[in-house]
């Protein structure tokens, strides 16, 4: 059965509302679309612990630079409705800019402090834009959980704060990284790269994976293991760094000795594609 599909706010509302009438949880997975095996991951989760699963599929403009191109973000609506089909998704929401953004709009939601560093540092307003869409996703759709990855995980940690501190009545779900046989983290932007840098672009889990044997080894500041993923970065010619660092998985803050917990993450860039990723430490 094609999941119900709907282009308008107001009757997701309502159908969401109708739902919840009837007593049942509702999950939200939002999404930019062009699904891989990460967002099927957090749908297949999500749709075993509610009753009512709704998917957004929305390439949000406010989250992109005015040096990023919207316009050749990887797109295929078809698909990812078949995809929708087969994981059981409910509902899916497939907004407009003009639905999302109405002539007039002038409200941002903006999570300060942690969204300035790591990826916000060469994307600023990513976040707020960001935070303004998935805000407006909530409460169209009231949902009880929703569920990102931990790829994303700035954006993780910006949500949650966003959600602790605005007291909004949803709980934020993260799921797992969902990776290729060879290490590369899922992601839309890969179907950027071509051959050569599809293959550069395993320097960034090697560096992770460096980063893990360091510390297995007993390795604790966190300077000496940046400075060994650097080594592997720097040996792949294609690969330009934008960042690693070692910092505490909800407040972003640096983490100068790895103890019980820290998220050690990096973005790099691959010719022209900016790509990311991290580990989390908890122990
Ligand atoms: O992670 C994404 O795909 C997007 O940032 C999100 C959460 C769907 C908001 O547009």
């Amino acid at each position: 059965m094609t999941p119900d599909t709907a282009t308008d706010a107001e009757q997701t509302s309502r159908i969401a509302a109708a739902w919840k009438k009837q007593g049942l949880s509702i999950a939200l997975v939002p999404t930019m679309g062009y699904l891989h095996e990460g967002h099927i991951s957090l749908i297949r989760r999500a749709r075993r612990e509610n009753d009512r699963l709704i998917a957004s599929i929305f390439v949000n403009p406010r989250q992109f630079s005015p040096s990023e191109d919207l316009a050749a973000y990887p797109r295929n609506l078809e698909r990812d409705l078949e995809i929708c089909r087969n994981e059981g998704v409910d509902l899916v929401f497939t907004p407009g800019p003009e639905q999302m953004y109405p002539q007039g709009f002038q409200t941002n939601v903006s999570v300060e402090n942690l969204s300035g560093g790591l990826c916000g540092a060469s994307r600023p307003g990513h976040f707020t834009g960001v935070c303004t869409v998935v805000c407006k996703l909530f409460n169209i759709t009231g949902a009880d959980r929703a569920y990102f990855g931990q790829k994303d995980a700035q954006q993780l940690a910006v949500i949650k704060r966003m959600v602790r501190d605005l007291n909004m009545g949803v709980e934020i779900i993260g799921c797992p990284i969902v990776r290729e046989a060879d290490g590369l983290a899922k992601s839309s932007r890969n179907s950027y790269l071509n051959t050569q840098e599809r293959e550069a672009a395993l320097c960034l889990s090697r560096a992770l994976a460096k980063a893990g044997d360091e510390i297995a080894a007993g390795v604790t500041e966190a300077a000496a293991v940046s400075a060994a993923m650097r080594a592997v970065l720097d040996a792949q010619i294609l690969a330009r760094t934008d960042y690693i660092v070692v910092v505490d998985p909800d407040s972003l803050e640096p983490v100068p000795v790895i103890g019980a917990k820290a998220l050690i993450a990096l973005a790099v860039f691959i010719g022209s594609t900016r790509l990311i990723d991290n580990m989390l430490i908890e122990r």
